[in-house]
């Protein structure tokens, strides 16, 4: 094994000062060539953010900004001007007795130090991460001037400047152990842009436009939800630094999930309550979201987000895992061998034009391993959603699409797929789609109910308030402060 780069960031249990200008728990001050190097690379990233980020002119919003990664407690909450954030780099403590936990390096000591021969697998799988994270805050720029609440702004622009914050963790990988291949890579991530023709974002439901406040809560739901189980491979990398980077970046997501679980929830709830007060399902004339384009939007965003995962069957996944570079979700908590050489799996395929299983070998199935935990943690929230249904005493339920609906990766791509699951032929998906995919009236139709709610404690009709504010401060909160040219 050759080492390229050798670099042991100090874990530092003491909490950063988030006054520093790039405020970090990996002792930044005491190599000064990369300090330098991302202090000039902070310089286009904040270009990035005031051509791409956010379009509503605020003047300062109530954020959390990461300062520390202990247990006693790990962010700081303040208003704050979104130009100044404090775009961190903060890796979970270091644990000197790690040990690889798969694949054929097993038991060995995690590496410090990128492996030579895994330079550009890792790097690659770094990049392809790190794109994700300003995709999504270019998908979703423009849903300031539409929020359904001054709650809802604030947490729109929470997720926005923490995906900010996982570029900043993914372009210190680069900087620091991938010399000036990776300073290429660190400007490339900022020069792509989501949906441009010419240089889009690398995965396809990154180049999808978020077009208003429902698709944003289906995509902090499903997307950055694929976004967690990436998360989640490569927290188990043998690289350390990278396991302890995507560690940390985990606890964030999890309000990013948050924020689609309760969002979709609270639409539902008040589509609930619509639907029984004047006891029909088109809510749409009272103001409401229809159930129907609810489950559209969901099967849309669901669809788009299983093709993240990639190829059911993948030489790639199975070689990742084998040179220990990407785990399984909760690899350590797998009771089996680790290595799974030799070992097999059924999978879902289309044979003679009908869904049958196949066995595959399970190290080339990793994927598919990946994308069924995912589903199954799809399933919970549309289990919570349906019970709000259920609590307004109706019968309608949300559910889930079949894995080979409207799908473009895999298996399933090239075939027309029901959300029931019945393989069709092209004209009978051609007739039936519009009623299972958003059609362009649906999207106009959810359009005309996004009006801004700017008055403090006061929510948009097709949305219910949520049960609690944030850290403790009430509904009615002034989360977010805007500046005049705003309200105009
Ligand atoms: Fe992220
Ligand atoms: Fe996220």
């Amino acid at each position: 094994m050759r080492i390229d780069e050798k670099r042991e960031p100090n874990a530092m249990t003491s909490t950063a000062d988030y006054t520093d200008k790039i405020p970090n728990n990996v002792d930044l001050h005491e190599d000064r060539r990369l300090q330098r190097a991302l202090e000039s690379w902070q310089p286009n990233f904040l270009n990035w953010w005031e051509s791409m980020g956010p379009t509503l002119p605020t003047e300062d919003v109530y954020l959390r900004t990461a300062v520390n990664v202990g247990r006693e407690g790990w962010a700081h909450f303040g208003h704050v001007a979104m130009k100044d954030y404090r775009w961190g780099i903060f890796l979970s403590e270091r644990d000197r007795e790690r040990e690889i936990g798969f694949g054929q390096h097993k038991g060995e000591p995690a590496w410090q130090a990128v492996p030579g021969e895994h330079r550009a697998d890792l790097m690659r799988l770094i990049v392809v991460q790190g794109d994700t994270e300003p995709a999504s805050v270019e998908q979703q720029r423009i849903l300031g001037e539409t929020a359904p609440s001054i709650y809802d702004l604030r947490n729109l622009f929470q997720v926005n400047v923490e995906e900010g914050r996982h570029l900043w963790a993914m372009v210190y990988l680069l900087h620091a152990y991938f010399g000036r291949e990776g300073r290429e890579e660190a400007e490339q991530l900022l020069k792509r842009n989501s949906g441009d023709l010419d240089s889009p974002r690398i995965l396809g439901a990154f180049n999808e436009a978020t077009t208003d406040w429902l698709q944003f809560f289906m995509f902090t739901y499903f997307t950055d939800r694929d976004g967690k189980y990436q998360l989640g491979t490569l927290k188990e990398s043998a690289f350390d630094p990278l396991a302890r980077t995507c560690e940390f970046m985990l606890k964030e997501e999890a309000h990013h999930m948050f924020v689609g679980t309760t969002g979709v929830q609270r639409i539902v709830e008040r589509t609930a309550e619509l639907m029984k007060r004047h006891d029909t399902e088109d809510v749409l004339p009272r103001g409401g979201i229809p159930l129907a384009i609810i489950q559209r939007y969901l099967n849309f965003q669901f669809s788009v987000s299983m093709d993240l995962f990639g190829s059911e069957q993948s030489t790639n996944a199975g070689s990742y895992f084998t040179s220990g570079l990407k785990g399984r979700w909760q690899e350590t908590r797998r009771k089996d061998d680790h290595v799974l050489l030799g070992q097999e799996r059924q999978m879902n395929t289309v044979i003679d034009g009908r869904i049958a299983q196949r066995t595959v070998p399970l190290l080339n199935a990793l994927n598919l391993d990946l994308r069924d935990e995912y589903v199954a943690d799809c399933n919970n929230g549309v289990r919570r959603w349906n019970q709000a249904l259920e609590d307004a005493g109706l019968d309608q339920r949300l559910t889930l699409p079949h894995e080979g609906f409207n799908r473009r990766v895999g298996t399933f791509a090239g075939h027309h797929i029901s959300p029931q699951g019945e393989v069709l032929d092209g004209a009978t998906w051609e007739q039936q789609a519009a009623q299972w995919l958003p059609s362009p009236e649906d999207r106009a139709a959810v359009a005309s109910l996004m009006v801004p709610e700017y008055e403090y404690g006061a929510f948009a009709g097709w949305i219910a308030p949520p049960q609690t504010g944030i850290n403790d401060q009430p509904v009615e909160f002034d989360y977010v402060h805007l500046r005049e040219e705003a309200l105009a």
